[in-house]
């Protein structure tokens, strides 16, 4: 068995996706991980109301209470190391995670994005742009991806995806709750798979073992 997952979920709002994958921790679907902080840049989030009800350490940590991007790095990380975090996931977290963050967990950083990339990706895809970007671009079907963040946004490889049906009377709000439901399954599988060791990263593509 591999070491356990410390995880920091970084997340700027409700926290729907926190939730599933705490929910999992809670069952056991996920073993040998636990929640050991979560981090948002917005102070009324409901991600740190969640945590905060399961008391688990939550932080408001925004850009704009340091001086320098150096400052608010160097906090982040040594938050990090404080907490024993050796896994980061991004739950609806809308800020860029620093070269520096990506760099100390290079691997060990996850996002979900509601969306099939590469398709649909990218600065200002996010929340309901996808949706509306996807009907109107026809496409007959969507979903979700859990990747690995790299440098740039949406672009590291892709651990998991799901699709599903764009129907002709869908729109942007009812695409957007369907994916959802989606990520909710999604990424507590795709957490569950790195807490058991099962996924390997070959340079650009990962490989989950059965
Ligand atoms: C999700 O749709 C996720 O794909 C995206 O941001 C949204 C976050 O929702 N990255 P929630 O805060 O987890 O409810």
């Amino acid at each position: 068995m591999s070491d356990r997952l410390n995880i920091a979920v970084f997340a700027s709002g409700r926290g729907s996706n926190f939730q599933a994958i705490l929910t999992a921790i809670h069952n056991k679907t996920i073993t040998n991980a636990q929640i050991v902080l979560v981090v948002s840049n917005k102070a009324d989030a409901g991600a740190l109301d969640i945590a905060r009800a399961h008391n688990i350490p939550a932080l408001h940590l925004d850009r704009k209470q340091f001086a320098s991007d150096h400052e608010f790095t160097a906090t982040v990380l040594r938050t990090l190391e404080e907490h024993g975090v050796n896994f980061i996931v991004l739950a609806g977290y809308l800020k860029k995670l620093s070269n520096e963050v990506v760099r100390r967990y290079r691997n060990r950083i996850v996002n979900i994005h509601p969306a099939l990339l590469p398709a649909f990706g990218g600065k200002g895809m996010y929340g309901i742009h996808v949706h509306e970007a996807v009907i109107e671009s026809g496409a007959t079907v969507s979903g979700a991806t859990v990747h690995l963040v790299d440098e740039e946004y949406d672009h590291g490889p892709i651990v998991l995806q799901r699709e599903v049906e764009v129907t002709r009377t869908d729109t942007p709000e009812s695409l957007a709750s369907k994916v959802l439901q989606i990520e909710h399954r999604l990424y507590p599988e795709a957490i569950r798979l790195f807490a058991e060791g099962k996924v390997k990263v070959n340079g650009k593509t990962v490989v989950i073992e059965q």
